[in-house]
């Protein structure tokens, strides 16, 4: 199966001032475009060649590892970016609230992790498999997929993302990403999760664009009902 870079969910130009069309030209259909291509090259003949990108993240290692699990971050973290600003719904609000004491609390530490990651890598919101959010870092190419962990908010904190707006001052691109941050996506996953874990309730993933949707229906066939 070939893997396909997933359009923008919005235009070029939708997150300026605080993220250029120049950078998403760039990281969309350079970098992004760049980890599929050679997914797709890498895995031609191989046992991988069928699996969907989530098999792969957690069967491969190497070189199409860490192509897969860019291909997954950067189809996320896509969805991450909200170019109008959203609030994150009243059950997430009130689990991150329970977590971290406040928002204000969550995204100090969140933005901490950020920037303190030494080299390339990612930050996330997740939650873990005992459905705890919990705030984590990722280095190169890591991703929460392979510990089952189900994401809900990730920063790409690779210089990447953030060198032609910004240079070097990441903690000025992570400061802009809270301007940003999609907390629409973030929500409806963290409502999905939570719908999925009532007994005999069947899930939906309608989306064909959403990169979670793979992970929401690999659930779903988990907890079905047995009659
Ligand atoms: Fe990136």
């Amino acid at each position: 199966m070939l893997h396909q870079l997933p359009d923008l969910p919005y235009a070029m130009d939708a997150l300026e001032p605080h993220i250029s069309k120049e950078t998403l030209k760039y990281h969309h259909g350079k970098h992004h475009a760049g980890y599929v291509n050679k997914l797709n090259t890498l895995i031609k003949d191989t046992e991988y060649e069928e699996l969907s990108l989530e098999q792969i993240i957690r069967q491969s290692n190497g070189v199409i590892f860490n192509n897969a699990a860019q291909t997954f971050n950067h189809n996320f973290y896509w969805h991450s970016l909200s170019p109008s600003p959203t609030e994150p719904s009243a059950p997430l609000k009130k689990a991150i609230d329970d977590t971290f004491g406040s928002m204000e609390k969550f995204q100090k530490a969140f933005s901490d992790a950020a920037v303190n990651l030494f080299g390339s890598g990612w930050a996330w919101l997740v939650l873990d498999q005992h459905e705890k959010l919990l705030i984590k870092t990722t280095g190169n190419a890591h991703t929460p997929i392979e510990e089952y962990e189900t994401p809900l908010l990730t920063c790409d904190v690779w210089e990447h993302a953030y060198y032609i707006d910004y240079r070097n001052a990441r903690a000025t691109y992570v400061e802009t990403f809270w301007k940003l941050a999609n907390w629409e996506h973030a929500s409806k996953i963290f409502e999905d999760i939570e719908y999925l874990n009532k007994p005999g309730l069947l899930p939906l993933c309608n989306d064909p664009d959403d990169p979670l949707c793979d992970i929401i229906d690999e659930m779903s066939q988990q907890n079905e009902p047995t009659t």
